[in-house]
């Protein structure tokens, strides 16, 4: 799970009844060489951590083991009653080697072992007395025929080879070997032979978990020659953005279908409000999205981080539609969101990438974004596809109101046309590339928009700090001199988000006042502006008004992408960053 970005990894792996375990606090590089003499082991468990509790050292690596040597466990999720298991246990005298409340788990299971319980039903007892999240896989070197997961909150998923099983946080690792998978639910138990598998709840009740066969195949998760995956995920836009519209336009109607709603044309009138939940970039491309609706369809829309929304006890309202926006469909946030959601009654759609993953199975119904395995951890093609999959949405809840049937064609036609125009920008990335360079030594750049341009500049200035390390800020432009202004000087650049549409005039006196102030200006527009405007002129081609925000994301992509390679940044894994934040 190298991808997801991680600071430590390890592998534990039984011979002749013995564990033997290597760790690195480097890369997974180091961990193989680290490996060598293991090769002829059948069983083994190993892991990619993302330090919540404790520094990213090798003793906080996992797998943890317990005392004796026998158990060894990993573990994805958060413990919340560590401390306490922690302190039990030193009152009862087991040494702990590490500072991660993971490894409690590896002294409660094997004590459970002591008492000469089964594995399976060892694990289950030591889950009993814990609070938290978890995906863990648990191996004892006595017996090396099985390999006993659980669920709570973290994914785990099974994939079934032929005479060899394997057991897995995301489908991406399984495919090279198989794609007939089983994914685990909350509170399940599984445990995997070589030759079978079965499953039941944390309270020993049996469940009937039926395979389901992978819909990707192990080179859609390849480089093929790109030499960073944000890069290729970048080019392959394109295709990506086909896929999400494939079979969902109707030119004839100028309407969308979204079948997987699941509503039809008196419920989705009946939808009087939109609300779009989802974390970082998700929820940028939810309040991109949340405009749109609203735009189109003239029923209020907003989006909210969707960890925000849950812990402020929100007003359910039973005529809205609660959308959950993620590309893994595995963010803690967004999915306790949901469940929270349900639980009160609401009625709550996906918008999610990953078929399979939790927050598509909780919700039940909504859009599949279709843009394929996305690897780096800085979203790109997921993130166009959530906001094109927001728009067929605008078009369908508007055609069902008062969007007419002209305007609805010509945002369809609009959509139809998306692929190229954004293949087009995707062709300039040399272009985009020499602005980037110019701008490699700032060490603070504002992201300006306002109105269609805001989420724009929220999502320019996330991919920028994300991947290049460079803070940036957004700001409305409206914003600007009620505070901000004060910072601008010839060390601020500002990038200002300018579509053409009847808010033009406002755009450029905004660039006029950073000017004014020695500021450096980037202009990312699709107007015909002039190209001394600014320091650097950024233009993408025309869509329809409410879909340009859309294009003019393309180009915060490849600025950051650009910046960040010029900088040599680790542009697939940054820093202290995951794939999928499934801790809270
Ligand atoms: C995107 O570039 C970020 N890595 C991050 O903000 C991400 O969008 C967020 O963690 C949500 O992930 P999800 O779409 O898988 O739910």
């Amino acid at each position: 799970m190298e991808y997801r970005g991680y600071d430590s990894a390890g592998i534990a792996v039984e011979r002749d009844r013995d564990l033997t375990v290597r760790k690195s606090a480097v890369r997974v590089g180091e961990l193989r060489a680290l490996t060598e003499g293991l090769e002829g082991a059948v069983v083994g468990i190993a892991h990619t951590r993302w330090a919540t509790h404790g520094a990213a050292t090798e003793a906080n690596a996992h797998p943890h083991v317990d005392e004796s040597g026998r158990i060894a466990v990993v573990h994805n999720g958060i413990l919340e009653n560590a401390e306490h298991l922690r302190a039990q246990l030193v009152e009862q005298g087991v040494v702990l080697a590490s500072e991660t409340d993971s490894e409690v788990l590896a002294h409660l299971i094997a004590a459970e072992v002591r008492q000469g319980r089964r594995l399976e039903d060892a694990v289950r007892e030591s889950l009993r007395g814990v609070e938290g999240t978890y995906g863990i896989v648990v191996l004892d070197a006595q017996r090396p025929d099985e390999l006993v997961a659980a669920r709570n909150g973290s994914p785990i998923v099974l994939g079934l080879g032929e005479g060899e099983m394997f057991i897995a946080s995301d489908v991406s690792a399984l495919v090279l070997h198989t794609r007939q998978v089983v994914y685990l639910e909350d509170g399940e138990v599984a445990t995997v032979r070589a030759g079978d598998y079965h499953t039941s709840t944390v309270d020993s009740r049996r469940t009937d978990r039926a395979p389901t066969t992978v819909d990707q195949s192990a080179t859609d998760f390849e480089l093929g020659g790109f030499s960073d995956y944000m890069d290729k995920e970048i080019q392959e836009q394109p295709e990506a953005v086909g896929r999400a519209l494939l079979g969902r336009l109707d030119a004839r109607l100028g309407t969308a279908r979204l079948d997987g709603l699941g509503l039809d044309p008196r419920e989705l009138r009946g939808i009087r409000r939109v609300k779009i939940l989802g974390c970082g970039s998700a929820y940028y491309a939810g309040q991109l999205g949340a405009a749109m609706i609203e735009e189109l369809a003239r029923v209020p829309a907003d989006a909210e981080p969707a960890a925000e929304f849950r812990y402020r006890n929100p007003v359910v309202d039973p005529d809205c539609l609660y959308i959950a926006v993620s590309q893994s469909g595995e963010t803690f946030d967004t999915l306790a969101t949901v469940e929270e959601l349900r639980r009160k009654g609401a009625r709550v759609a996906g918008a999610v990438n990953v078929v399979g993953s939790a927050i598509a199975r909780e919700c039940g119904s909504g859009v599949f974004l279709h843009a394929g395995p996305e690897i780096s951890v800085a979203s790109t093609k997921a993130f166009t596809n959530m906001t094109v999959s927001f728009a067929m949405l605008g078009l369908l809840l508007g055609r069902v109101r008062d969007l007419s049937a002209t305007q609805g064609k010509r945002i369809v036609e609009g959509l139809q046309a998306l692929p190229d125009r954004i293949a087009e920008v995707v062709e300039q990335r040399a272009a985009i590339a020499a602005v980037a360079d110019r701008f490699a030594d700032a060490e603070h750049m504002f992201y300006i928009g306002r109105v269609r341009g805001w989420p724009v500049a929220r999502e320019g200035a996330q991919k920028l700090k994300e991947i290049s390390y460079i803070h940036a800020e957004a700001y409305q432009a409206s914003e600007l001199k009620h505070g901000p202004l004060a910072l601008i000087d010839p060390s601020m650049p500002s990038v200002v988000v300018v579509p053409d549409d009847e808010l033009i005039g406002k755009n450029l006196s905004t660039i006029e006042q950073i000017k004014a102030r020695g500021g450096p200006v980037i202009v990312v527009t699709n107007a015909d502006l002039p190209c001394d405007l600014a320091d650097a002129v950024i233009r993408v081609p025309r869509v329809e008004p409410e879909l340009d925000p859309i294009l003019l994301t393309i180009p915060m992509q490849l600025f950051a992408y650009h910046l960040a390679r010029k900088l040599g940044r680790d542009i697939d894994k940054p820093r202290n960053l995951a794939k999928s934040v499934t801790v809270e």
